[in-house]
């Protein structure tokens, strides 16, 4: 029976399957990309839903319409029943899942030929920081999301687990790894003993030493740059009548991708026209409501991901087009500001990888190995170095590898004994 290995992640999701000959297919989930964004737009005007790439490309391009990223940042949330307004619809978010997962195993299908009723479902250490209760119910929720979508058997496995046992294929012998899972949403470290001798083991628990994890990827990057670089020039921190500094939950919200949709209901757009009132200079508060009449904060802050990822690839100082916002808006994402900004999340990041290794009882790992797409961001590669400086740093498979190990864990999977709690 072939076990889809399903990576659902914050930003992107990807899936993989062990052939019958024994072979391990990624599938090419968007197109020729193995990796789909996890994003689906309701189009107004032709009442279509689209999935992936081509979803962020309508939204993008304008179209009028309703686009959702970001949709496992509310797993474990109050907000998973509630309903949304798309279009003259309303639609709960949990069936925005399920129609996400749907369309992923439809492709799947499509691509290999095979029906499939089998899966194993990666799960980040934590989906949510210190709540057990909340976080049993995100894992439940994606599951319920995945049956209704069709699967009739669920696994899961945690993510970091499955990208060590991917590199694991690659190694000529034992090793310890620190392995280090950056996405969009959060930060998943484990510790483990690799052997590729061990490695058709169905239970390797014991060769776990420790896992920890944080609720801090790159859409918190993304939300940090957005406040750092962008949302200034909408008034955040501008300071206002009475000499402080105007209200700032509508900033946070229109720079957090799963929150930014609340800033355009009847009620927040009315709050926002409200403000005018705290400002000094108007022109700030103009271009605030512009933003959100003419519904632009993913635009924003897709383009502050992009300046993040040019900055952190380049190593050179970016500029942000805004011109969708106002005619000739530019603003810069300098790379001071990627370092600074970022310090105090990226700090957080590495103690808990630091954390990791210490509750494995080693005194280091040999290798510190890296996937997930934040793994890339240039800060956080010098701060993990700088604070291992004897372990050798492996640039990984940075968007398939959680993909690849789901499928490696779907050939050995017994479903009803390796359900994680
Ligand atoms: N070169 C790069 N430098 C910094 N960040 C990057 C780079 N390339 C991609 N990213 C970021 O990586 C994130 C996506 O990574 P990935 O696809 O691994 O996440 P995910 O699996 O969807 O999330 P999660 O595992 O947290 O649920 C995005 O936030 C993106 O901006
Ligand atoms: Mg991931």
């Amino acid at each position: 029976m072939p076990v889809l290995g399903i990576d659902f992640g914050t930003s992107n999701s990807a899936a993989a399957l062990v052939d019958a000959q024994g072979r391990l297919q990624v599938i090419a989930l968007d197109g020729a990309r193995d990796e789909m964004p996890t994003a689906v737009f309701f189009c107004q005007e032709t009442q279509r839903v689209l999935f992936g790439a081509e979803a962020m490309a309508e939204y993008l391009a304008g179209t009028e319409g309703r686009l959702l990223r970001s949709l496992k940042s509310l797993l474990g949330s109050a907000l998973m029943d509630e309903y949304t307004a798309v279009g003259e619809r309303s639609v709960r978010f949990f069936d925005i899942v399920v129609l996400f997962f749907k369309e992923l195993k439809r492709r799947a299908e499509a691509q290999t030929g095979l029906a499939l009723t089998h899966a194993v479902l990666g799960r980040p250490v934590h989906f949510v920081d210190d709540n057990p209760e909340r976080d049993a119910l995100a894992q439940a929720t994606l599951g319920r999301a995945a049956r209704e979508a069709g699967f009739t058997h669920i696994a899961y496995q945690f993510e970091p687990i499955a990208a060590a046992l991917d590199y694991e294929q690659r190694l000529p012998g034992e090793t310890t790894a620190l392995v280090v899972d950056i996405g969009g949403g959060t930060s998943d470290f484990t510790v483990i003993r690799l052997n590729p001798a061990r490695s058709q083991l169905a239970d390797r628990r014991a060769d776990v030493l420790a896992t920890t994890g944080v609720h801090i990827g790159g859409t918190d990057f993304d939300r940090l740059l957005d406040l750092a670089c962008v949302m200034p020039l909408l008034g955040y921190k501008h300071i206002g009548t009475g000499g402080r500094p105007v209200p700032s939950s509508i900033f946070f919200d229109l720079s957090t991708w799963h929150l930014i949709h609340q800033t355009t209901t009847r009620k927040a757009m009315h709050n926002a026209k409200e403000l005018w009132t705290d400002f000094v200079d108007q022109s700030l508060h103009q271009r605030l409501m512009a933003v959100l009449e003419l519904h632009c904060g993913h635009h924003i802050l897709a383009e502050v991901e992009h300046g993040k990822i040019a900055c952190s690839v380049s190593n050179e100082d970016q500029t942000l087009d805004l011109g969708f916002v106002e005619r000739a808006l530019t603003t810069p994402l300098r790379k001071k500001q990627l370092g600074e900004a970022l310090q105090a999340a990226v700090a957080q990041v590495v103690a808990c990888a630091q954390d990791c290794v210490q509750a494995s009882g080693l005194a280091q790992v040999d290798t510190v190995y890296l996937t997930g797409g934040s793994s890339a961001l240039r800060p956080l590669v010098a701060a993990l170095q700088a604070a291992m400086p004897q372990a050798m740093l492996v640039q990984g498979n940075r968007f398939g590898g959680v993909a690849a190990g789901l499928g490696y864990c779907g050939a050995t999977v017994a479903f009803d004994s390796l359900q994680l709690q």
